[in-house]
């Protein structure tokens, strides 16, 4: 179902209250380490500036328990006032008299940042007391994260019950890229899966099951598929209770689920690790895999040429340590070297291992959306998604 977009209204004199997602990683002094997901937004307010509008920004930060500072949108109002030509004023409270007198002050062409929604323990609860308080901030809402679309809030969902609610440029361009691939994918299909868990890719990996050519499996996640398999896996991190579902999907994908053939082997959890390659048959007693092997990188090369569509999920090992990096980057620059395909980056890690490798540019889309990204590719509908207007 198409949805109504900014482009659907007429902005002159209006206020656009906008949620967005400025959840963005910050070093312990405060400072922006990515903001990706920042200038992802720059598009939609850009565009509402232009047409008139006066732009009320509101995001969640982090998991804050209540009003916490190490967790104040401040920082992240300053720095989006680097990179815009307009005024961005910022009120330290998400709804309540102080908000809705900037708002009220607030003139087109200018940005208000209202204090991180969580501060407000109805944020989480999609309470329609605070739902109410924060449409009285705007005239019409527009729903610009989608990393928080799968969360049904009262600043991303709630929200839409008191107002108009149309979709901005991100959200519009993520539905896009996402939803074409799950839809209508050109073939072949690879799905590239990683990332710690299975249990949290079960889903994905049910629903992709259907759509797909290939899964190539990487991670830890893959120690568990390879312990369900027979071999031992040593030291490395099995979900124990996730085997049988390992085994389970196995049986049900066996032409199409690829798990690596060697590993990156480690002695202990750290990055100067004494480290050595070898095959899946080979994992030492007391060694941990930390990382796909160079066979490993070769097969899932071998089944990613001519991929016409891939969808990238999950590092292929512990890429946060540049000696565990190596399968994660070879693949980010396998599907760079795709310029044939769709390549779409499902968020998260998986994004951030690409912006490392300088490689964003050459991805068809990177995804803002972390565990957003994932129920959207589990099939599910988006409850941020869900709650706008239909386009006619
Ligand atoms: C994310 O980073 O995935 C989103 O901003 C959602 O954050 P949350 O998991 O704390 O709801």
């Amino acid at each position: 179902m198409r949805k109504k977009t900014i482009r659907d209204i007429d902005w002159q004199g209006k206020r656009a209250l906008v949620r967005v997602d400025f959840n963005v990683p910050m070093d312990e002094q405060g400072h922006i380490t990515d903001d990706a997901r920042i200038r992802a937004a720059l598009p939609t307010i850009q565009y509402l500036l232009d047409h008139g509008a006066a732009v009320i920004l509101m995001s969640h930060l982090g998991r804050p328990k209540g009003p916490d500072p190490r967790f104040s949108l401040r920082p992240v109002a300053e720095h989006l006032q680097q990179l815009v030509d307009a005024p961005v004023h910022f009120v330290e409270e998400p709804v309540g008299p102080k908000a809705e007198e900037a708002a009220a002050r607030l003139q087109p062409g200018e940005i208000l940042v209202l204090e991180n929604t969580r501060f407000d323990p109805r944020e989480k609860k999609n309470d329609p007391e605070m739902a109410r308080a924060l449409a009285k901030l705007g005239d019409v809402f527009v729903m610009d994260a989608f990393g928080s679309a799968h969360r049904a809030h009262a600043s991303t969902a709630g929200v839409a019950q008191y107002l108009p609610a149309v979709a901005g440029f991100l959200m519009e361009k993520e539905l896009k890229y996402l939803g074409q691939a799950l839809a209508h994918p050109e073939h072949p299909f690879v799905a590239i899966l990683g990332g710690a868990k299975v249990s949290d890719k079960i889903g994905v990996i049910r629903n992709l099951l259907q759509k797909v050519d290939a899964i190539l499996i990487g991670g830890g996640m893959a120690n568990t598929f390879l312990a369900g398999e027979g071999y031992s896996m040593g030291k490395s991190l099995v979900e124990k209770e996730a085997i049988p579902t390992a085994q389970q999907l196995m049986e049900e994908g066996a032409d199409i689920i690829h798990l690596p053939v060697d590993l990156v082997v480690a002695q202990e959890f750290a990055p100067d690790a004494e480290s050595k390659v070898v095959s899946v048959e080979e994992v030492p007693d007391d060694w941990m895999a930390l990382d796909i092997g160079p066979a490993t990188i070769a097969h899932f090369s071998n089944r990613l040429a001519g991929a016409k569509t891939v969808v990238w999920n999950g590092p292929m090992g512990v890429f946060e340590f540049p000696a565990f990096a190596r399968g994660t980057v070879a693949i980010a620059e396998i599907l760079a070297s795709l310029s044939d395909a769709i390549t779409i980056v499902g968020g998260g890690d998986s994004a951030a291992a690409v912006r490392q490798a300088g490689l964003e540019d050459k991805m068809t889309h990177v995804s803002t959306g972390g565990g957003a990204a994932l129920e959207f590719l589990e099939g599910k509908e988006l409850p941020g998604v869900a709650v706008l207007d239909d386009a006619e």
